[in-house]
Order: structure tokens, then sequence, then C-alpha cells
């Protein structure tokens, strides 16, 4: 027996407190209570969470709902209610990737890759018109968006007609107000992405409550010289803030930063815009995991916090923004026409060096993909290919 089926293999089912206790053949033990099975029968009449069309509610099962009957029957449980007689049928398979011990919750839970600037030396490429045709090679370049958040792309289309076609790999393009927006040479700066300065790493529009999710960054035709993107991994940053100053690290979990943008009409599409947001720098999963990272040193605005916490937390934007610079988390990609990067901007923080403007002038697209957007690709695109991802927890950014 491969342990494919030992693992989905029901040993013995115990009718236990009312519950269910499984003992797979592996050796695993799962313990389902009563009432989250109950919710959870996806017969006929109770339906399924996939589309919302259930008749079961939480009224029509009582506060003692127990297990009268259990029996496995091939790789599958059935189930009589003692309340009201009702039957279920529950797939092995589905039982165990939906088990919630806490060892398996560990296991369904995707563990992003953390790096440094070491990874320079050979970071995730993937070539855009593989991808475009290889399912494998859209999946290579997706996963390693979801393992390190971040994959540069080449062989990619050069002119800004064919632009969404990067962008459909990842997903839907997100409509901002910004549209598909061309960094370049403009006479009235407003967007430092207009100008040649270098750029510290950062986050884009911290500004929004729902901040953007997978950017999708093309170069149409590079600058002269200079102009190399860069990019720092925010987990690996914090993950040394925690280590190092657990206090700072704490506070950055807590403390709203605020962010300010007042977007003048020309700079997008015609309108003008004002926003503003008040969250914390990194953001906790409920298991204490960094699910997100979200700092732009331009954008923060007057701090709207306790005065006792005015200095600690400048004090600590100061140690998260000494590591976020340090070179030694820093890689540095020389992108050509038709290269571009796809990377998750609640984990990572991007930056350029300094250019001088050629002629034909530097012209660079940026758009982006929402993250649940990107995790449905994903998933889609896993089912596709053949690979099981039905239980698969992803870090959900920064928003939630
Ligand atoms: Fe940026
Ligand atoms: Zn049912």
């Amino acid at each position: 027996m491969n342990t494919d089926n030992a693992r989905y293999e029901i040993g013995k089912s115990i009718v236990s407190d009312g519950g269910l206790r499984v003992e797979w053949v592996d050796g695993h033990q799962s313990r389902f209570h009563a009432i989250w099975l109950r919710h959870q029968c996806t017969c006929t009449f109770c339906g399924t969470p996939h589309n919302a069309v259930r008749g079961i509610r939480l009224h029509h099962i009582s506060h003692d709902i127990s297990i009268a009957s259990a029996e496995v029957s091939g790789h599958s449980v059935k189930i009589a209610w003692s309340d009201d007689g009702h039957r279920s049928v529950y797939d092995a398979r589905w039982l165990r990737d939906h088990c919630y011990s806490k060892q398996e919750r560990q296991v369904r839970k995707h563990r992003p890759v953390l790096w440094d600037s070491s990874i320079g030396a050979d970071p995730p490429v993937v070539s855009f018109k593989l991808a475009s045709a290889d399912p494998h090679a859209r999946l290579a370049a997706l996963n390693a968006v979801r393992d390190y958040g971040f994959c540069k792309i080449v062989d990619a289309p050069t002119e800004a007609g064919d632009a969404s076609k990067l962008i459909e790999l990842v997903g839907p393009q997100r409509q901002t107000h910004y549209g598909t927006y061309v960094l370049s040479g403009k006479k009235a700066v407003d967007n430092v992405g207009d100008t040649t300065a270098a750029l510290d790493p950062h986050s884009d529009e911290t500004y929004r409550l729902s901040t953007i999710g997978i950017t999708v960054f093309q170069v149409l035709q590079p600058s002269a010289t200079g102009g190399e993107s860069t990019l720092v991994d925010g987990f690996e940053a914090v993950r040394r803030l925690r280590e190092g100053w657990p206090e700072d690290f704490d506070l950055l979990t807590r403390v709203p930063i605020t962010a300010h943008r007042i977007d003048t009409a020309h700079n997008s599409d015609g309108q003008e815009r004002w926003y503003t947001s008040r969250m914390p720098v990194i953001k906790l999963d409920c298991d204490g995991d960094v699910s997100g990272v979200r700092l732009n040193e331009r954008q923060i605005a007057p701090l709207e916090i306790d005065e006792d916490l005015v200095e600690p937390c400048y004090s600590a934007l100061r140690r998260v923004l000494d590591i976020l610079y340090d070179p030694d988390l820093r890689i540095t990609f020389s992108l050509g026409r038709g290269e571009g990067l796809l990377f998750d901007n609640q984990r990572l923080l991007h930056g350029r060096t300094a250019f001088t403007q050629g002629s034909p002038a530097r012209s660079v697209l940026t758009s982006s993909v929402n993250l649940e957007d990107f995790h449905s690709s994903l998933r889609l695109l896993q089912r596709q290919v053949g690979v099981d991802t039905i239980s698969t927890v992803l870090c959900q950014g920064i928003s939630v």
C-alpha cells in the first residue's frame, strides 16, 4: 500500500462523545465534532458552501446533536443522526483533507520560502512564451509567486497593446483609477515613479483599504543606463525584526500607520482621488504567523495614535526600515526589453536604482491582480494539471 492510500484509508471509525473518531491506516487519528459534521453535510437537502445553495441552517440542528450510528462503507463513512434521523455520507479523502487536528492544519498551511540577497544568484525565472503555451510552465511562475513572492518573466510582449497578455497569466486585471500605468518621464510629476530618482524599497498604494495584490511589471523600453529593479522580502525582514527586537515587531503588528494619497486628475483616469488608510505595517494571521507586510516611507502621514506610542512607534519604524534597506536583503534585476516581474505587493517591497533617460524614453507598464484572483488562478491551474490542492491554506495577505 502506498503512503497516499494509507493516508486516505480508514482503519476504524468510532462514535465517541457523540462525535466521530477516525483511526487512519497511516496511524493518524482525527476527531470530528457532531456539529461540525452535521453542518457540512452535502446531501441534496443540505447543499454545499461551494455555491452557497444550502437548505441547512444552524437553527435546524439541535444543540445536543449527536451521532446515532456510524459505519464505514468502502471509502466513506455513513452517519445517522440522533435528533431527526437525518443521514449523511462523508468521503474518506474529504474527511482527511479537512481534519482539523493541529498537526493536519499545519500540514495544509502553505509556508512561504523566505530569502535574502543570495537568491539573486538563482532567482525563479519563467518564459512568458512557454507559460502561455504550457500550463506546467505557467504553474511554475504562479508557484514561484506563491513561494518566493516573485517570479522574473522573460520573452514578454514589448508592445503596449499586448500588455494584458502577461496580466492574464496571473488573473483578471484589477481596475483602479490608474488603469495600466505607464511609468515614464512626464512634465508635471506628482507620481515618484515618473521621476528618474532612485527609489528605496516600498510597498505600492499603502493608502488603500484593500491594498493591491500581485504587481505585474513589464519593461517595454529600458532606460539608457540604470533603472534597475530591486526587491526585498518583507517577510524575511520582519522575521529578523521579530528575532532581534520583539517589542518593535509587536508594536508594528498593532499600531496603525496612516497613509495618504491625493491624486491629481492628470495622473490617471481624469478624476481626482483622495485616499486614506490606517493599518499596521505587519499583519498576523490567527496562528500568529506573518501574512502581510505593508510599508511605504514616502506615504506615511501624521500618525493618529496614543501619545505614549509616538516615540516607540517611530523607533520601531526606523528599525524595520534599517532592515528593509539593508543590501543584505536586496536583489537587483537589470530588466531588458520584454522582461518583467510578477511580485506580491503584500509581502515584497520593491524599488529601483536611479537612471538616465535615453531615447526612446524608458517605458514601463505596471498593473495588478487582486490576491484572491491570483489564488483562484493558482487553484484552477493546479486542478487542470492534476495537483490536489483543495485543502491548501494560502497566505491571505495584509487586508483581512
Ligand atoms: Fe512602486
Ligand atoms: Zn444532509
